[in-house]
């Protein structure tokens, strides 16, 4: 019985406002949110364990990183060739991460239905699914996209890719899988209520994504379908090159577990997680966790040693997760304090410091014992949206957008207005070169506003 059980767990306080009946808590919610609780993990973590430590880091070094000129230079043909045959033989398959809760955007909607592009307003999901399916098209093959939602967004991630028709791709290929929830604990381990009348849960974190492939079958998927290597993304970039051979390629040649991108930092203070070489293993130190020693270290010319931006873009081999997921094998969890809105014991709404616990996929790459890093430039890949204005923000990511697309058509002898926004769709050119080997006959100047559509998209 569900008291008995509430009991047991220690969880005597929602026990007793249960058999008193009291009318702003919902016993289905209670059973419900209980079915997915870990409640040995749960234990675990509350006693302190199973949570990530900082490693002692004898021995910091930046990590070693292939530079963005190695793109445009010759060596690179070989790799790219390598990714681009493995596009073709649907070795690949893409993953984004959809679960999170998009607090700091402050919106209701999952964050991949943010209508986020220039001039048309496309939204997150529909860029990424056309990338998807142009490569599909310029390959000749199936990649099949997996997306990882939550609790909080699955019902809805569906429902508008079935309200916009797959945006065109192939139903069967697009595969929906759910993390796991923790409930977030006050310091003593009492699980909260929520307003709603349930527990108060989170997303288990984007390292939950290795669990959540193998719980739902994906491996299997995967595995039956030949796909050697996941190209693993987050939902919020819209500037991101969705398997981007040459990545795939050097992390493939290079007998590489999970491989990394990487963007150089704005200054010592941005606010994001570096790859370093940690005691001889490749990691993320999180901005949260770096000393100063780290943050601003610097060359005896002034210039920063740790410039490694991680841009949470990875390929991951897919007998990587298999070896991760199998045994007990778990990421740590990181322990996060907020403010949590609850109800007070009489129902009125209360706000509670909880401890939220998380896993971070980046944790894995010290396990990975081979891994290369790539640089890339910030302005070509990484946009993402994280806020409603300022740096980060769906305003700084549509003019990022933007700027790339109209340096594209300015390389072909464009002219256009500094205020003029341009988008090209992915089912035009995904990137420069395709750009310049299907846009002859452009007008010279543009004076407003422009689209570019796809073939078969309306303009
Ligand atoms: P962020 O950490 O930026 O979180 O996630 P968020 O949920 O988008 O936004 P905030 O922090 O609440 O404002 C980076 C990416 O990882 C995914 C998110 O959906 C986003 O694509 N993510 C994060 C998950 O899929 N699951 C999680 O549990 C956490």
């Amino acid at each position: 019985m569900l008291e008995k059980r509430l009991l047991e767990a220690g969880q005597n306080h929602i026990a007793r406002l249960l058999e008193d009946r009291v009318p702003f808590l919902s016993r289905e919610r209670i059973e419900e949110d209980l079915t997915l609780v870990d409640f040995p993990l749960i234990q675990q973590l509350v006693n302190g364990n199973c949570l990530y430590e900082e490693p002692p880091k004898k021995e910091v070094a930046p990590a070693e990183v292939i530079p963005a000129s190695f793109a445009s230079s010759p060596g690179a043909n070989t790799y790219r060739t390598r990714g681009e045959d493995l596009l073709r033989r649907g070795r690949v398959a893409a993953l984004v991460v959809a679960g999170g809760q998009g607090s700091r955007l402050g919106i209701e909607a999952p964050k991949g239905v943010v209508k986020v592009s220039p001039v048309r307003d496309k939204s997150l999901f529909c860029l990424h699914a056309q990338k998807v399916l142009a490569l599909s098209r310029n390959y000749g093959s199936t990649i099949p996209l997996f997306i990882m939602t939550s609790r909080i967004n699955d019902a809805q991630s569906r429902e508008f890719f079935a309200e916009h028709a797959y945006f065109g791709l192939d139903p069967d290929e697009v595969h929906f899988f759910v993390q796991g929830m923790l409930p977030s604990v006050t310091p003593e381990g009492k699980f909260l209520i929520s307003r709603e009348g349930g527990l108060f849960m989170n997303p288990d974190g984007h390292g939950g994504t290795f669990l959540a492939l193998q719980k739902n079958g994906c491996l299997d998927i995967m595995h039956e379908k030949g796909i050697e290597e996941i190209f693993y993304f987050q939902v919020d970039n819209p500037l991101v090159k969705v398997c981007d051979p040459l990545f795939i390629g050097l992390h493939h040649e290079s007998g590489a577990r999970m491989s990394s991108k990487v963007v150089r930092k704005r200054g010592f203070e941005e606010k994001v997680g570096v790859i370093a070489r940690v005691d001889g293993k490749t990691r993320v130190i999180e901005y949260s966790d770096m000393g100063d020693e780290i943050r601003y270290a610097a060359d005896e010319g002034g210039a920063m040693l740790h410039w490694a931006g991680s841009i949470a873009i990875h390929v991951i081999r897919r007998d990587f997760v298999e070896t991760l997921t199998r045994g007990d094998l778990r990421l740590s969890f990181h322990k996060a304090l907020k403010t949590i809105p609850t109800l007070d014991e009489k129902g009125n709404p209360a706000e509670e410091k909880g401890i939220k616990f998380e896993t971070f996929i980046f944790d894995a790459l010290p396990l990975a014992d081979t891994s290369i890093t790539l640089e890339v430039l910030r302005e070509e890949e990484f946009a993402p949206v994280k806020n409603m204005t300022g740096e980060d923000s769906l305003e700084s990511s549509r003019s990022m957008q933007s700027d790339l697309y109209r340096s594209w058509l300015e390389e072909l002898g464009v002219r256009l207005k500094p205020t003029t926004l341009v988008e090209i769709s992915p089912l035009l050119a995904l990137d420069r070169q395709e750009v310049h080997a299907r846009m002859a006959g452009l007008p010279r100047e543009i004076e407003t506003d422009l689209y570019l559509p796809g073939l078969d998209e309306e303009p």
